[in-house]
């Protein structure tokens, strides 16, 4: 049968893509500065759900509202800067590998005068020298999705999704919470992913199902796991 976690090489995985995406974005933002850029998943409100569920589960786990949170593959940093809004106020950082990016977001950050409370950095999530502590809260939105792109193998065969549940599992606490958002993977599909022996699947969010031939679906998929031990 066909492995449908693997996906098709493309512009989006590489880092030129992304540097001229946000370098666009910067510029559009010193010309307008209400110009924040793009929000991810915005038509499937996935942004607030990710942020709803986080709400509704204060006190689970290791979700609290002075959680310390690390969002990868942060991009504009739009999630951590409403979840700031929305009161959650622990130690927050974004990360993501396209400079252009991080000074997008850290631009915001002043802007909004909320530079000493989130903080960005440059990072590349796949260097093995990258150490960012580990965190009780750990996020994605549409970052997989990017990654798998990408089509980068490592010297071992293994490609950047196959790996990608060590990398999260080694940023975690047990009972530290990892929430993934991806328009590119099945619920089944990001399970199968980043699922470990240390890393298992908590919940799902719930987004409208379509259904066309007999068959039920959904656009876009949002799955938290938890560090068990
Ligand atoms: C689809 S965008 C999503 C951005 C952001 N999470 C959002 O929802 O607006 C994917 C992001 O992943 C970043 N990215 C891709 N590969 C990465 C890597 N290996 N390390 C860090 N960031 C990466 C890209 O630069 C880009 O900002």
């Amino acid at each position: 049968m066909e492995d449908t976690t693997k996906l098709n090489v493309s512009k989006l995985g590489t880092k030129q893509y992304w540097d001229d995406f946000y370098s666009l974005e910067r510029q559009n933002f010193k010309e307008n500065s209400e110009d924040t850029g793009e929000c991810w998943f915005n038509d499937n409100d996935a942004e607030q759900k990710m942020i709803d569920f986080l709400d509704e589960n204060i006190g689970s786990y290791r979700i609290a509202a002075d959680a310390s949170m690390l969002d990868l593959g942060t991009g504009n940093g739009h999630l951590l800067f409403e979840l700031y809004e929305n009161d959650f106020h622990g130690q927050m950082l974004g990360v993501d590998y396209s400079e252009q990016s991080v000074q997008f977001a850290n631009e915001i950050a002043k802007s909004k005068s909320l530079d000493e409370k989130i903080r960005f950095k440059q990072a590349d999530i796949f260097q093995s020298e990258w150490n960012p502590g580990k965190f009780d809260v750990v996020l994605d939105k549409g970052t997989l999705d990017a990654i798998a792109l990408s089509g980068i193998k490592f010297d071992d065969g293994k490609t950047v999704v196959d790996i990608y549940g060590k990398i999260i599992e080694r940023i975690l606490e047990k009972d530290s919470v990892f929430l993934i958002t991806s328009c590119n993977f099945t619920e089944e599909e990001l399970i199968k992913i980043i699922e470990t022996d240390k890393l298992k699947c908590w919940e799902t969010i719930k987004y409208p199902v379509f259904e066309f031939g007999g068959v039920k679906g959904s656009t876009i998929s949002s799955v938290a796991f938890v560090k068990t031990q």
